[in-house]
């Protein structure tokens, strides 16, 4: 194969389309097509509205439209065209039959290898960019292997992403490491070189890892099980702070500065691990060891799955614990509805289970998110189960506000789900003023720490993640009890 001329990626999503923006933006020379089923979305690209919001997505995408870079409904024809074909299709995690709530559906993949066989002539790189169960390459292999015709050739490579949203652009154009996994054999290692050779003009040869196709694959998933039980192994020491008087954000510090443990990814939240990767991959990696016959496995990673959704619902019961037992028919202020800050992707957000906890319980929400549209939050809060009577009945618990003052507006408590900047700066003596009293700031992502006195002073009750802050306890026997059980040693509390 000559120099790449042309690439193609099938998916338009928050993987393929801001990979290969950058990729055109980087090879001025390599004209990239980017391709997708779904009509709207291909529309949304091409338009001064992108269908996903990514900082520094807009400029990179608007120097390199229409020059190199192309967004196409015409699936066959970027197939047939491109030397190199991207599949960053969906793999959702399966709502039915064998292997359901853990295993990923392979359907959409599946489909693109079928399509790819049966339009694609010549020799074609095929690229599995999205996260897939291990041996998946295998199975676009056999695909091709099962239709060949005598005027196609192929070899299949695993080149994970690792981009996290909020920071793709960054991540893409700075990456830690490209991974790429091909067959041991002349033709798989010369494919790999043909993709390497893509991503040295920007990234230094020593980031660029290769290694046998399983390897690729597994580390995918791997990677992204030990980012999230980095975050469950925090979020249960958070538990474990509020009961005791320490601080997570101190022990978190703490234990971050040996260079064994490392600092990054050890924010405790509400939110867990939202997103659309962690919870799916690390149920795909369960999956997998259960398939195996690896039930110990199995069931030490599923424990990272069950602190997660512990952390969300202990956040949720603490809310209407605080607010005297019942939140039904009170007004709750939710800040933020994305999974985390600067995206507007809400899949397994947070915000989504604690809206459905308080809803369960009678709460009248107001939200307010900076970019999630009105429409998906109703979505995403729609019951999935709703009867034919009333089908909208959960939904007219839910308002959405234009802006955080309109939603704190008489409430009783605010509830910060995503660390949006622009929380932090809001006036809360004004908020404080239009609120209920007494007036509930539950600061489910610690951004308000440096204020939570200030709050106080203004006469806010304060909750928040791995701390105990406000101590004006109900006079009740039980806090008794539990005050002295935390009380500090009794030497300390003398001097
Ligand atoms: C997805 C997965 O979530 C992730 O695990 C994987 O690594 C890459 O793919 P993302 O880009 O966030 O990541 O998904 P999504 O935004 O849903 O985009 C997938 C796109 O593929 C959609 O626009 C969908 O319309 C498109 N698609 C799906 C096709 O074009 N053809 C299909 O057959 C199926
Ligand atoms: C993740 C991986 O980081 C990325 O490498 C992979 O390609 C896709 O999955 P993403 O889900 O986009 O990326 O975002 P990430 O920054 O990893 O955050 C995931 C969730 O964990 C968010 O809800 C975030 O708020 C939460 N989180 C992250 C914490 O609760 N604490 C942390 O310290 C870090």
């Amino acid at each position: 194969m000559g120099p790449v001329e042309r690439v193609c990626c099938i998916g338009a999503g928050y993987v393929g389309g801001p990979t290969c923006s950058v990729i055109a933006q980087m090879c001025p020379e390599i004209t990239v097509t980017v391709v997708d089923v779904n009509e709207e979305r291909i529309q949304a690209w091409n338009s001064e509205q992108l269908p996903i919001f990514e900082p520094g997505l807009q400029e990179v995408v608007e120097a390199q439209r229409g020059v190199n870079l192309f967004f196409s409904t015409d699936i066959d024809k970027a197939v047939r065209e491109a030397d190199i074909i991207f599949i960053s299709v969906n793999t959702p995690t399966k709502t039915f039959g064998l292997g359901k709530g853990r295993a990923a559906d392979l359907k959409h993949i599946e489909a693109c290898a079928r399509r790819i066989a049966r339009v694609a002539t010549g020799y074609k790189i095929v690229v599995e960019k999205s996260t897939v169960p291990v041996r998946a390459a295998e199975s676009i292999q056999r695909i091709f292997s099962a239709n060949t015709k005598s005027d196609l050739s192929f070899q299949v490579l695993s080149n994970p992403e690792f981009l996290a949203e909020g920071t793709a652009i960054s991540d893409l154009k700075n990456p830690d490491r490209i991974l790429i996994g091909g067959d041991e054999t002349p033709e798989g290692q010369r494919a790999i070189e043909t993709l390497s050779s893509i991503y040295m003009r920007w990234v230094p040869k020593t980031r660029i890892i290769t290694t046998n196709t399983w390897s690729s694959e597994l580390s995918k998933l791997a990677a992204n099980a030990f980012l999230a039980q980095r975050i469950s192994s925090i979020n249960s020491i958070s538990a474990l702070c509020e009961v005791t008087g320490a601080d997570v954000e101190e022990v978190a510090h703490a234990i971050g500065t040996d260079q064994r443990i490392g600092s990054r990814f050890l924010k405790a939240s509400v939110a867990g691990f939202g997103g659309s990767c962690f919870q799916k991959d690390v149920l795909n990696l369960v999956y997998l060891c259960e398939a195996l016959n690896l039930p110990e496995v199995a069931q030490y990673w599923q424990q990272v799955i069950e602190i997660n959704e512990y952390q969300r619902r202990r956040f949720a019961a603490r809310i209407v614990s605080c607010l005297f037992n019942t939140v039904t028919d009170k007004k709750i202020a939710l800040l933020g509805f994305a999974f985390k800050k600067d995206t507007g992707d809400t899949r397994e957000s947070s915000s989504i289970y604690i809206s459905k906890y308080l809803m369960d319980e009678g709460a009248r929400l107001h939200i307010y998110d900076p970019k999630v549209k009105q429409e998906q939050i109703m979505r995403d809060l729609s019951p999935s189960t709703a009867s034919a009577e009333e089908p909208e009945q959960g939904l007219s618990l839910v308002s959405i506000a234009s802006n955080p003052y309109e939603a704190c507006d008489n409430a009783h408590a605010i509830v910060i789900c995503t660390e949006w900047d622009i929380f932090k700066e809001l006036d809360y003596e004004r908020i404080y003023q239009a609120m209920l009293k007494p007036a509930f700031i539950f600061d489910g992502r610690r951004i308000l720490d440096g204020l939570h006195g200030r709050l106080q002073q203004l006469g806010f009750w304060v909750e928040t993640i791995g701390k105990r802050i406000s101590q004006r306890l109900p006079f009740t026997g039980s806090a008794i009890a539990q005050l002295d059980l935390q009380a500090p040693p009794l030497k300390k509390m003398k001097s």
